[in-house]
């Protein structure tokens, strides 16, 4: 059973007896005229029990006006402020469908489904019943599932994003392969293929690493191997490590700062510099710079990398951290990456204490900023010459 079932199972039981008690005929009153017991009659308890539900809950006289509604359909309908008792739903609820699942309850027939609700300010997804009471009048039932209804949006999403991704590097792998199998290549021919299947091979490698990464990380259980390390030294090593890859491409590739320490993951760090520095080498154009800096800023470890290449369309910075998010696949000069590397930097940053920020004009080039928690010089046993 999932939450939201025991939520419509305790909606369920107190419907119950909000059913019994509203519904309640007077004695003696044989004229079928039916007056609902209003709100204020009902055992105090049980009205507090009904408001601090998390289903929102309104009752309906048997033409149909609201006799009362509890917090959660308040909010649910966005009704905070407004008159609502004594109107029609459809009044204060400008949704058609739902005003036809209402007329058909009060008709005699029930109804559970889901219902989208568009009125500003958002839209909503709702799981909604409405049912007949006994005896004239109707009860509606709803609940705010819009978030799982986007959680499940996602889902679907990632795993169509990840087939793609997957069936992209196994369809060439599978070409270049059929080709040596059916073609009697000589061992020059090879030798220009071979390194091309594994280069797909990697590629996959590199992604399902990276789906691990995040996974990990969204689920709480990145591991990390703290400890005291100066963010610079991590910086200067990386830097160098790039650097035949930055002449390759034309890019002037530099360091610089100061020392800095922190409580950090070397490897990890690494990774992070790793994929700001490779996409900053990507995006900038031959004859153009890429900076990587580490200094110390407001009891901050800081970490910028800078460069002068194409930049980010204003539009999609809110985006850019986000998995699989390209910004557009014809911009980069080598074949467009998957779109998790930021996801995973910003993961990364976080799982430090830390955050990260982007500042780009178009044209002009981006800068990213890690900001990490720095310890005091003082305080760092490694950088004390007395221990
Ligand atoms: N330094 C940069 N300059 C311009 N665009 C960038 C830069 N860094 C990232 N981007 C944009 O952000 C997108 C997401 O980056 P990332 O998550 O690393 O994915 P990937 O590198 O796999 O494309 C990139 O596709 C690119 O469009
Ligand atoms: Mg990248």
């Amino acid at each position: 059973m999932n939450p939201g079932d025991l939520g419509w199972l305790i909606a369920g039981v107190a419907a119950g007896f909000a059913i019994a008690r509203l519904v309640r005929r007077k004695p003696g009153d044989s004229s079928g005229e039916r007056t609902p017991v209003a709100v204020p009659e009902l055992d105090p308890r049980f009205e507090q029990l009904v408001q601090s539900l998390r289903v929102g809950i309104v009752t309906l006289d048997r033409r149909g006006t609201i006799a009362s509604i509890n917090a959660a359909a308040t909010a649910i309908f966005e009704l905070a402020g407004k008159p609502t008792l004594g109107k029609a739903l459809i009044e204060v609820v400008p949704s058609f469908d739902l005003d036809r699942r209402v007329r058909d309850a009060l008709d005699g027939s029930a109804w559970r489904g889901d219902l989208s609700l568009n009125v500003p300010p958002r839209a909503r997804m709702l799981t909604v019943s409405t049912i007949p009471v006994e005896g004239g009048g109707a009860l509606v039932i709803a609940s705010d599932e819009t978030r799982l209804h986007e959680l499940e949006q996602m889902r679907r999403d990632f795993v169509s994003n990840v087939s793609h991704e997957l069936r992209t590097p196994l369809s060439s792998i599978n070409l270049m392969i059929e080709t040596i199998l059916t073609t009697d290549l000589d061992e020059e021919a090879l030798r220009l293929f071979l390194p091309r299947v594994k280069q797909e091979v990697d590629r996959m490698v590199q992604l399902v690493a990276d789906l691990l990464d995040i996974a990990r990380a969204e689920a709480g259980r990145l591991p990390l191997r703290i400890e005291e390390l100066d963010l610079a030294a991590v910086a200067a090593k990386i830097t160098s490590t790039l650097e035949p890859r930055a002449v390759q491409l034309g890019v002037v590739l530099r360091h610089g700062g100061a020392s800095v320490w922190m409580n950090g993951d070397a490897d990890r760090l690494a990774q992070i510099l790793v994929n700001l520095t490779d996409n900053a080498l990507r995006h900038t154009p031959a004859g153009g710079t890429v900076d990587v800096e580490v200094r110390a800023q407001q009891g901050s470890a800081a970490l910028i990398v800078r460069d002068t290449g194409a930049g980010i369309p204003y539009s999609d910075l809110p985006h850019i951290f986000e998995r699989f998010y390209v910004v557009d696949r014809s911009r980069a000069r080598e074949s467009a990456g998957t779109g998790l590397g930021l996801s995973i930097v910003k993961h990364l940053v976080e799982a430090h204490g830390g955050r990260v920020s982007v500042d780009s004009e178009l044209g002009l080039g981006a800068t990213f900023t890690c900001l990490f928690p720095a310890l005091p010089a003082a305080s760092v046993s490694g950088a004390t010459p007395a221990s």
